[in-house]
């Protein structure tokens, strides 16, 4: 290796002549513009989608470009004011107020509405006074800084018994473990419990039975999914969005897996038949409700012989309710269930356990006023209205969570190519027969599989390598080198922005990376989603032109491969998806985008006025594929 395989653009460039490249593309974009625009007008009755999708695109590059000029004018990029205080623990989307003023009710303004978001100032969001960076993993599953947080002491004590016991609010931390460092004893006895009622002898045995991905609702501190986590599951919690004291930003700073979602009015961002488990305990959710629209949600996303678990006060009347309704939830809940081919299967103190078939058969063995069944296909609704009918039976992914018991999905363990044989092996064994069912059923080919798999591979190998502040200093390192010593990498929540078919994910698991990956499929690129939670990995659908469903600071890494060229015909400001990024993203934490060299200069712009530091990689592999690795700085009062 005589010449050197990695060079920074940056450095040939200058940061000067980068911009003018930029100003140079976008203002080309700019001046053929009104050609563009006068044949639209004229044409667009033949061909409207062709002209308006491309007068989108020309659009916001003006809107772009004229910022872009506008700050060409000073001498250095002008970077976006930081926010008020006020924007610290700010959540697009859930403006409760401005709901309830637009005339929402019934829970509805409680829901995610993007469309009433106003033009907000464009501002980089500060962490708050005390915000420290968290404790590594898995020490910070345990302890948090009680000042990253938006809790008060009042809501910690007035919290509940349980909760109140699971933790210790400490000089600026909040523990939940006891002293011995144990995760406390109540939550091993309630998932002992559980086990025990499918049948199992413990909680370690869950994956015998098929049971991977849990959907955990309202999930409290989180210690129900801690613990489920180090029984190496996928527990996915949700919870709507609380102004303070917040599950779902709990959970993330504990580094587990968690985003804002509720069961209101719309179906979650999820496929059918996505998840082994859903867990309810006191989660405050009525569920008989709305014409049962909420169970069946629950039905949509279970998995053939997948389990609900309702953990809520049995046998206790509920308050204000007429006489009739004064029976306990679970029994109401068992009465639904009939209608739904679920089973109740166990029942011990306050928790009721169903399943739900695995025999699609047995929706036209009930009775005649039952519930009709779907006639959707098998796309991915977003933020769908709930429906009154049950979905998935007719899917192709119908294949009970028992029968795929003996295979690990943790991994992409054995699908090494190491020549032909090897992947003949593959075909012939049977621990990957159901893998290649699912590739199949998700009509895909196991070789454009396996090679995305190993491209992944090697890719993170040279992100990881990446990842230190030494990238930024004159003495920067190369893709490849060394792992940094820690604390630079501490990476834990990792987002995914364009996840394809989830082989970053799998790659940090085969390299025995502690993190876990939101995997997020975008609207507008082919709908991978279903083989992400297939494979037992946490997954999402996501417009990136809207703001995602998750607190301030609560990811430690973002990836976009190939995102902002997907996005590049879509209305949307790449500018605000970079103050996106940067909301979402903790102090210190890292970005790494994937894309075309002409894309990643736009990008490295974009980087500088959100303040990132920022460094165009050129891995010298022959292609105008470049990387731009980005870390967010700590901006302290
Ligand atoms: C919420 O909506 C109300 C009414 O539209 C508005 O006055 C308020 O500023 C909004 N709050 C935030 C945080 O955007
Ligand atoms: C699941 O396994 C059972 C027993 O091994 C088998 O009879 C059934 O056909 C399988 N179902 C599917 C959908 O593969
Ligand atoms: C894959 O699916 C096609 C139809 O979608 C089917 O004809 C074929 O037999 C399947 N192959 C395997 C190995 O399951």
């Amino acid at each position: 290796m005589t010449s050197p395989w990695y060079k920074s653009i940056s450095s040939v460039l200058g940061l000067r002549g980068l911009l003018f490249f930029i100003l140079g593309v976008v203002a080309l974009v700019t001046i053929l513009a009104p050609l563009t625009s006068n044949s639209y007008e004229a044409s667009s009755t033949l061909v409207p989608n062709v002209y308006s999708n491309y007068r989108r695109i020309k659009e916001q590059a003006a809107v772009d470009y004229l910022d872009l000029r506008s700050l060409s004018l000073g001498t250095t990029l002008r970077e976006f004011p930081l926010c008020g205080k006020e924007r610290e623990s700010y959540v697009p989307c859930y403006n409760v107020t401005g709901n309830l003023l637009a005339g929402l009710q019934e829970g509805d303004e409680l829901d995610r509405h993007c469309e009433f978001e106003r033009d907000k100032e464009r501002c980089v969001v500060r962490p708050p006074k005390d915000y420290k960076i968290p404790l590594r993993w898995p020490l910070g599953r345990d302890i948090i800084w009680s000042g990253n947080v938006k809790i008060t002491k009042d809501q910690l004590l007035s919290s509940g018994t349980v909760t109140t016991r699971l933790m210790l609010l400490e000089e600026n931390q909040i523990t939940f473990h006891s002293e011995d460092g144990l995760i406390f004893d109540g939550v091993k006895d309630y998932a002992r419990q559980i086990a025990e009622m499918i049948g199992l002898g413990s909680d370690t045995e869950f994956a015998q039975a098929g049971i991977r991905t849990v959907l955990d609702i309202g999930c409290g501190f989180g210690s129900f999914g801690a613990h489920l986590v180090s029984l190496k599951m996928m527990p996915i919690c949700i919870a709507e969005y609380e102004a303070t004291g917040s599950q779902v930003q709990l959970a993330l700073e504990r580094g587990l897996p968690a985003m804002i979602g509720n069961f209101f009015s719309k179906q979650l961002p999820y496929p059918a038949l996505s998840f082994d488990m859903v867990h309810c305990a006191h989660c405050g959710t009525t569920w008989d409700i709305k014409d049962a629209m909420l169970l069946l949600e629950v039905d949509r996303v279970l998995k053939p012989g997948g389990y609900f678990v309702l953990t809520s006060p049995t046998n206790k009347a509920q308050g204000n309710l007429p006489d009739t309704k004064k029976t306990s939830i679970s029994t109401r809940v068992n009465e639904l269930s009939k209608k739904i081919c679920w089973s109740l299967t166990g029942q011990q103190d306050e928790t009721f356990l169903w399943q739900k078939t695995s025999d699609s058969n047995c929706y036209s063995s009930r009775s005649e006023a039952s519930i009709p069944l779907c006639k959707e296909g098998d796309s991915v609704p977003y933020y769908h209205p709930l429906v009154p009918c049950i979905s998935g039976t007719t899917s192709k992914r119908w294949i009970p969570i028992q029968n795929r018991s003996a295979v690990s999905l943790t991994t992409s363990a054995g699908l090494e190519i190491h020549g032909k044989c090897f992947f003949l092996f593959l075909f012939h064994s049977f621990r990957f027969t159901w893998y290649l069912h699912f590739l199949n059923v998700s009509g895909l080919k196991p070789e454009e599989f396996l090679e995305d798999t190993q491209i992944w591979r090697s890719a993170l190998k040279n992100y990881w390598s990446l990842l230190t502040p030494l990238i930024f200093s004159d003495h920067p390192k190369r893709p490849g080198d060394e792992d940094p010593l820690p604390p630079f990498n501490m990476i834990r929540n990792v987002m995914d922005m364009n996840a394809r078919f989830g082989n970053l994910n799998s790659a940090l698991l085969d390299q025995g990376k502690s993190a876990w990956v939101m995997n997020v499929v975008p609207v507008n690129a082919r709908n991978t989603l279903p083989i992400i939670l297939d494979r037992g990995f946490a997954g999402v659908l996501h417009d990136w032109c809207e703001p995602f469903p998750t607190y301030p600071r609560t990811y430690d890494m973002l990836h976009a491969n190939e995102l902002l060229t997907l996005l590049s015909s879509e209305r949307c400001s790449l500018m605000d998806l970079f103050l996106e990024m940067d909301r979402i993203l903790r102090p210190e934490g890292w970005v790494v985008i994937s894309d075309k060299l002409g894309v990643i200069e736009m990008a490295r712009a974009l980087a500088t006025r959100v303040r990132w530091e920022a460094r165009v990689i050129d891995l010298q592999d022959g292609s105008d594929q470049r990387l731009l690795v980005c870390q967010k700085p700590f901006l302290k009062k």
